[in-house]
């Protein structure tokens, strides 16, 4: 056993905290396949490795979303919680603890470390001018403000940039700035911010982002970030607001991404409280546990910049490692939804299997930070013939001689020790590229092997022995080198194919496929009836999951059609006072005639009385109403609107009614008694 191995390291590994407010897509998994490769082979190590996540459950746009679907914030976060854990459990994702950023623990430990940073005069404040939406009765985020791009005047754009000339600018330089949320104008206010002394902490983090905590294309994009100079972090947000309210300031709120990375403590916290971890061994200054974030490059600031500092401030350990990994696209471009390649994970798990997924990620996966391609061809291809047709091949190839001659029991001696050893001492080499995160090298070492074992036992040709008499013998022995092989793949695969090694594991009858296990060849041991560990890739069912992409994203627009309601489509008007309302006159009109106008396949010609008044209206309900059907009814009329003059005649005023986009329309009627003529307020 080699030095590395027999050192059990303490270790805390996490994955970024998924937003609560989304499904798991092959881009998140991207995150969550590289860690739990990387936990199971710390596990198999033999280290005392944790691994933890959590929904990061806070924000305004979290608040939107339960509320656009008639829910609590609260229902939301614990609705999405059980999905995104299902999507994780389908995928072989592993985590020692699943928790959320909306609990107590969170609640305890983001005050924790908001109080020291105070205390130690990490934390001002200050009043700044923002968007604020007069209807919604809440301050706008950019994103959540839209209008005309000042630079080449094409509506409806962010508030941060215009998507049609790629200018950037500030909400305020929109011209005519609407809300997105309600469609109100909005207005600038000020209010109170904290803000979190970033400057601070320039020395320190010059000196961190430099000392091997990050890779070293982050580190070089996060020297060009200080020389642009640190800013202060505006970690404050006003009411209403879902997450956690600042202790010593009522109303304001602690930003999203304050408490999220707190998560990771929180989460954690859960963990020792249940399993009588030791929290603080972690975490406390001097720790020697070692703590590793993995993330995706667009959040880096917060992980290598504000994270730290946050924590040294506090008095805490920082990470030992931020690793960082790149985008997926598929089919070389970015994932897209009308072209069916964004694709969720309860979609890919529908139609292939979650294997194929995390053997293919591993193969292409460097400790490196750029984008990796899911190129469908190349993944059915390369999984077929690595996975298949090099992996399972081997011991589908050897099983039946075993079972035949060996009565299911491999022979008692090893007829090829140094070919074995070899694959037994390759396991140092591919525990170093899985250490170092170089997946993509450790599986090209472990399919080599493949190859290696696969020629060995084409050139023994033990099915051409077989048919010779008296060479039994020799044929278990062949297969039994082969099978003895096959282990070692599987041991080395192991944290790649989870489900696939489970099911090896069985079909060797072995307790442990653990790294150390290894190095005790099976002589003389029996195996099971051999099954298929795994299937071809079928290209047709590519396809389908592609067009079922499609399906989700026409369902998705659908359900948020109508989760919008009417509200969403024509935004409440601004607010009167009572008296613009009593300008209005509103009176009952009982209907007395109704008729079809000739030329005028919307219009309907009302005559309407009021009670001693006869009104002539012209009124857009024709595809609603039949004429015969509205005679004698009751209904709602503005009274004193100014008479309009139409190509048909003069409308006196307008009955009331409601329509949607789909083309219906409601008149409204008054409950029975109601009198004509009588005013309605
Ligand atoms: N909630 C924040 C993280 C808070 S961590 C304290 C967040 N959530 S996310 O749901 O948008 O993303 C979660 C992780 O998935 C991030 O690390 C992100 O980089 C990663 N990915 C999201 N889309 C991705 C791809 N298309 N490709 C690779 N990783 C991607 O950010
Ligand atoms: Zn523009």
């Amino acid at each position: 056993m080699s030095n590395t191995e027999s050192a059990t390291r303490k270790i805390l590994v996490t994955s970024a905290l998924p937003y609560a407010n989304g499904s798991i897509h092959l881009g998140h998994l991207l995150e969550y396949i590289q860690t739990d490769i990387w936990v199971r082979f710390q596990k198999s190590r033999g280290n005392e490795c944790h691994y933890v996540c959590a929904d990061d459950a806070h924000g305004t746009a979290i608040m939107l979303r339960a509320e656009m679907e008639g829910i609590t914030s609260e229902e939301l976060i614990e609705r999405v919680s059980k999905e995104h854990q299902s999507d994780f459990a389908r995928f072989g994702v592993a985590f020692d603890n699943y928790h959320s950023t909306h609990s107590e623990e969170n609640r305890l430990h983001s005050e924790r470390i908001y109080t020291a940073l105070r205390d130690a005069g990490h934390i001002a404040t200050r009043d700044i001018e923002q968007m604020y939406d007069p209807v919604k009765g809440l301050f706008l985020a950019d994103r959540f403000i839209k209008g005309t791009c000042p630079k080449c005047k094409t509506d409806d754009q962010y508030g941060d940039n215009c998507e049609a000339c790629g200018a950037t600018y500030t909400p305020a330089e929109l011209i005519d700035p609407v809300s997105a949320i309600s469609g109100a104008t909005p207005e600038v206010r000020s209010s109170t911010h904290y803000f979190f002394k970033l400057p601070d902490f320039e020395h320190f983090l010059k000196h961190w982002t430099r000392a091997g905590h990050v890779q070293s294309q982050i580190s070089n994009k996060l020297q060009e970030w200080f020389e642009s100079g640190l800013n202060e972090w505006d970690i404050s947000r006003d009411a209403p607001y879902f997450g956690f309210e600042i202790p010593d300031a009522p109303g304001k709120y602690f930003y999203v991404w304050l408490d999220a990375p707190i998560g990771y403590l929180a989460s954690f916290q859960n963990l020792c409280d249940r399993e009588g971890i030791d929290f603080d061994s972690f975490w406390k200054k001097d720790s020697k546990a070692e703590v590793y974030h993995f993330i995706g490059k667009d959040i880096v600031y917060f992980h290598a910049l504000f994270w730290p500092a946050m924590l040294e401030g506090a008095g805490l350990r920082t990470p030992t490692g931020v690793n960082c990994h790149g985008f997926v696209t598929v089919n070389g471009a970015k994932m897209s939804k009308s072209r069916g390649t964004f694709i969720k994970a309860e979609t890919y798990a529908e139609y292939l299997n979650p294997e194929y997924l995390r053997y293919y990620f591993a193969a292409k996966l460097t400790s490196g930070v750029d984008d990796l391609d899911l190129n469908l061809e190349d993944f059915a291809s390369r999984v077929n013939s690595d996975l298949v047709g090099k992996v399972v091949n081997i011991a589908s190839r050897c099983a039946g001689f075993v079972k035949k001659l060996g009565d299911g029991r491999l022979s008692a001696h090893c007829a090829e020790p140094e070919l074995v050893a070899r694959f037994i001492a390759a396991g140092d080499e591919i525990a170093k590229d899985y250490e170092a995160r170089e997946f993509g090298r450790a599986m090209r070492k472990i399919m080599e092997l493949a190859d290696e074992a696969n020629t060995y036992i084409a050139e023994k040709e033990p099915w051409v022995l077989a048919k010779q008499d008296g060479r039994e013998q020799e044929v278990l022995d062949i297969c039994s080198v082969g099978i003895n092989l096959f282990r070692q793949l599987m041991v080395y695969l192991a944290p790649v194919v989870p489900k696939m090694a489970g099911d090896a594991k069985a079909f060797l009858q072995l307790d442990s496929l653990d790294w150390h296990s290894r190095h005790e060849v099976l002589l003389g041991h029996g195996i099971a009836k051999f099954k298929p560990l795994m299937t071809r890739v079928e290209r047709d069912k590519i396809d389908a999951m592609i067009e079922a992409s499609k399906e989700d994203l026409a369902e998705e627009q659908k359900m948020k059609e109508a989760a919008k309601g009417p509200l969403a489509e024509e935004p409440i008007a601004e607010e009167i006072s009572f008296d613009d309302f009593t300008k209005v006159d509103l009176r009952i009109a009982r209907i007395a005639k109704a008729e079809y106008v000739e030329g005028a396949d919307k219009l309907l010609k009302l005559t309407l009385d009021l009670g001693g008044e006869t009104r002539t209206v012209f009124s857009g309900i024709r595809s609603a109403y039949a004429p015969e059907a509205l005679e004698g009814h009751l209904t709602v009329m503005v009274a004193n609107l100014a008479p309009r003059k139409m190509r048909f005649g003069v409308s006196e005023g307008m009955v009331l009614a409601s329509g949607d986009k789909s083309g219906g329309i409601y008149l409204l009627e008054p409950h029975s008694g109601a009198e004509p003529g009588q005013r309605v307020t």
